[in-house]
């Protein structure tokens, strides 16, 4: 029978990684997945996971199962993290740990495709790649719409207000709650209450994807577009990812959390929840979930990894700035958040910057600027010039 598959591309982004490991010039520059790199170019791993990991290491004394909804303690202490302390939706939301914010995408479709199969997947481009065939292969149909010019490199409100306000109610609008992927614009607050707005008017359902929560101005300020959101409107699915924001990422670290209408509905929403991670991975990896129960259930290392993650969101701003500052018509990069940025270039482009120059981005025209140090910036920019970007 499998005579019968047709061979699939590589994923071009992931692809980058062996690329970049097989490129031996000395001066390469990895702008391409989304992965934070210090100032010595290292992903470490955190201190207070390395804590975390000492911690149960000598502590942990069984592995056994603890069930398709994962460990409900890390479920419970990221809450007042993501939502705040006491949100007055707080009684209406139920979550569940996952593989990585793409489980938790994948869980989130699968269970609006049970709740909803005729609903929409209304989807602002260009966003990640995986969002699209992600909620197509739960079997949803993904409606796109353009959210960003990359030339002005602004949002286009009037087609994002325009694709909601044509949409059915029930239909789903797949958000990036901060540090948007791959542009880093992400709405203003005037723009996100417009978007408050529409939902409500529209009776249109938020998939907010919270993959960068601290990685863009603070852990509050990243988080307050998706507790405005989730104020204002009666139903809502959030995917949470902790792989940049606790450095775990191949641990696959994750959670979904539903907000429902009412508390009656949070059992439905549950189980359902639950009976779709069984027949997915049946019960989701433990390790990493632990480490960040761990961390939070201490001040200690919680203060730690408070610390570090500000050290590395500094980092990623401080190297925008010095992009931004090695050339004016890259000024729009400071202004931006998160890991990424995305130029207006097109694929044979960003094949001229790896090959002639060593420089390494997505073929978008994606950068991811935590790869970076920001003495690298004059030669990312003299690049840039030499083909013609700039
Ligand atoms: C990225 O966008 O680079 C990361 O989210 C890694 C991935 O899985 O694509």
């Amino acid at each position: 029978m499998f005579e019968q598959l047709k061979t699939r591309p590589a994923d071009s982004l992931l692809a980058l990684i062996k690329a970049f490991q097989a490129d031996e010039r000395a001066g390469k520059i990895d702008l391409g997945v989304g992965v934070y790199s210090d100032a010595m170019g290292r992903t470490p791993v955190m201190r207070a996971v390395k804590a975390a990991e000492q911690f149960l290491l000598e502590t942990q004394d069984s592995k056994k199962y603890l069930g398709p909804e994962g460990d409900l303690q890390f479920v419970r202490l990221l809450q007042p993290i993501i939502f705040g302390k006491s949100p007055a939706f707080g009684e209406r939301l139920v979550g569940i740990q996952t593989p990585g914010g793409s489980g938790a995408l994948r869980l989130g479709a699968e269970l609006v495709q049970v709740a909803n199969p005729l609903a929409k997947v209304l989807l602002g481009t260009p966003s990640w790649p995986n969002h699209a065939p992600i909620f197509g292969s739960a079997r949803l149909a993904v409606k796109e719409y353009p959210f960003v010019d990359l030339a002005s490199q602004q949002v286009k409100i009037e087609s994002v207000v325009e694709a909601l306000s044509f949409a059915n109610p029930g239909d789903v609008v797949l958000l990036h709650g901060c540090c948007h992927n791959p542009t880093g614009i992400d709405f203003t607050t005037e723009e996100w209450r417009r978007i408050a707005e529409l939902l409500v008017a529209h009776k249109l359902v938020p998939f907010i994807d919270l993959a960068y929560q601290g990685l863009g101005d603070g852990l509050e300020q990243d988080a307050a577009p998706t507790r405005m959101i989730l104020e204002a409107v009666d139903e809502a699915l959030i995917a949470y990812s902790c792989d940049k924001n606790f450095g775990l990422y191949r641990e696959r670290v994750g959670a979904l959390y539903v907000m429902t209408r009412n508390a009656d509905d949070i059992g439905k929403a549950e189980s359902n929840m639950a009976a779709l991670a069984r027949v997915n991975w049946s019960m989701p990896p433990d390790h990493g979930a632990a480490i960040v129960r761990t961390i939070l259930e201490s001040a200690e290392m919680s203060a730690m990894w408070r610390a570090e993650l500000e050290e590395m969101c500094e980092r990623i701003n401080g190297n925008r700035a010095a992009l931004a500052a090695a050339a004016p018509d890259l000024a729009f990069i400071s202004r931006q958040r998160g890991l990424f940025s995305n130029l207006s270039m097109s694929r044979e482009t960003a094949a001229a910057l790896r090959a002639t120059h060593g420089i390494y981005m997505a073929d978008s025209g994606r950068m991811n600027l935590a790869g970076m140090q920001p003495s690298d910036a004059g030669a990312i920019v003299a690049a840039l010039r030499a083909e013609g970007c700039l």
